[in-house]
């Protein structure tokens, strides 16, 4: 069979090089899918590039990688793309929002979505990941009008895991400080694996909305609801913040679980002084393992993806993008889960962050018809 053709944008930057040694093992796309890879990049960064190519062949990545293209040209990086992993664009820095970035990558997204209509496979699977991801998708289905709506996607899953590992980091202290206080054996350490329900709505942004609900651990052989583990309903809740508590589920000092989700991107930034990029590879390759992956697809668990709402099921408004919780079906498929439901807070909160959306495509569309008045 002939090897899937996957190209990444910003090929030489932080997440492609944490990304690439996921896809060349196998452990995105399926251990028996080939897969070529097409790096693209700017001509600045084409020194970069090159060295990235040149440590891919080092590394003996024989499994499932048939070839690499390291290349600052976009038609051939794009021709006969069937997944696009779109991370190139201008990167936030520390103190700004991530809205901040339309001005600066609208016009970057105007070219992929022009790349994708004319030269990529017609049915080209993509997950955009520069920011702001959601609003970059409308732009991308703007200039890209023969792919499905369907097939552009943007990347929420970074805000679902980081969700889940606040949980993890939470529920374990506590039970095994119950186990600690009851003089019982130190119970088994929960795993992603035993957590369900899980989603975030909305924006990749401040106003997102992680949603613990329907959240379930499976403790003990069995699920049990999300309260019975950890009972601190502020905490969980959508509270800003905590009145005056003390630090709980690896978030900063007296935030609430929300608001340490909102915020953790910022806080990886102020710490590393450069976006998260181990943890959003990570993350891109179960978005697509789930999405695309024989294997994956076929047991799919419900996950956040940025998607479009047209004809969604929660009353979302139409004509944009935005996280929601979708089940992946076996042929790169995905469809709404409907098993979701919103409470009132969920559904007051999301209200706010599909308005953001709103606003962020109208500033969008407004620099687009700006940049084309201007070129004449
Ligand atoms: C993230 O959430 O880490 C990324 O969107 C990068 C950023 O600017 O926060």
């Amino acid at each position: 069979m002939a090897p899937l053709r996957v190209v990444i944008t910003g090929g030489a930057g932080q997440i492609a090089y944490s990304l690439i040694p996921l896809i060349a093992r196998g452990l995105v796309f399926g251990p028996d899918v080939k897969v070529h890879l097409r790096l693209l990049d700017i001509p600045p960064a084409a020194n970069a590039l090159a060295g990235v190519a040149m440590e891919v062949q080092d590394s003996l990545f024989s499994t499932a990688l048939e070839g690499v293209l390291a290349t600052t040209n976009d038609v051939e990086a794009f021709t006969g793309a069937q997944v696009a992993i779109l991370l190139g664009g201008f990167p936030r820095r520390p103190g700004m929002e991530r809205w901040d970035l339309i001005g600066k990558n609208a016009g970057i997204m105007k070219r992929m979505g022009e790349l994708l209509e004319t030269y990529a496979s017609p049915n080209c699977k993509v997950v955009v990941v520069a920011n702001p991801a959601q609003t970059n998708c409308y732009i991308l289905s703007i200039y890209a009008p023969s792919l499905p709506r369907k097939n552009i996607t943007s990347l929420s899953r970074l805000d679902h895991d980081r969700m889940i590992g606040m949980l993890l980091h939470e529920a374990n202290s506590r039970l095994i400080s119950a186990s600690a206080a009851n003089g019982t054996e130190c119970v088994r350490r929960l795993t992603a694996a035993d957590v369900r329900g899980a989603c975030v709505w909305g924006n990749h942004s401040n106003s997102q909305v992680p949603d613990v609900s329907a959240v379930e651990f499976f403790v003990d052989g069995r699920w049990v609801p999300i309260e019975s583990v950890i009972p601190d309903t502020t905490w969980l809740g959508l509270a800003n913040s905590l009145p005056g508590g003390g630090s709980i589920g690896g978030g900063a000092e007296g935030q609430s679980l929300v608001e340490a989700v909102r915020k953790r991107g910022a806080a990886v930034l102020g710490a590393r002084k450069l976006s998260s990029a181990m943890s959003a590879a990570n993350a891109i390759a179960e978005h697509l393992s789930d999405w695309l992956s024989p294997e994956k697809s076929e047991h799919s668990p419900a996950v956040s993806m940025g998607v479009t709402t047209d004809g969604n099921p929660f009353g979302v408004s139409e004509g944009i993008f935005s996280s929601l919780p979708v089940r992946c079906t076996l042929g790169g498929d995905w469809n709404y889960d409907e098993g979701f439901s919103l409470n009132d807070d969920v559904r007051r909160h999301l209200e706010a962050s599909v308005a953001e959306l709103e606003d962020e495509k109208a500033t969008a569309l407004k620099m687009l018809e700006k940049a084309e008045a201007a070129a004449g």
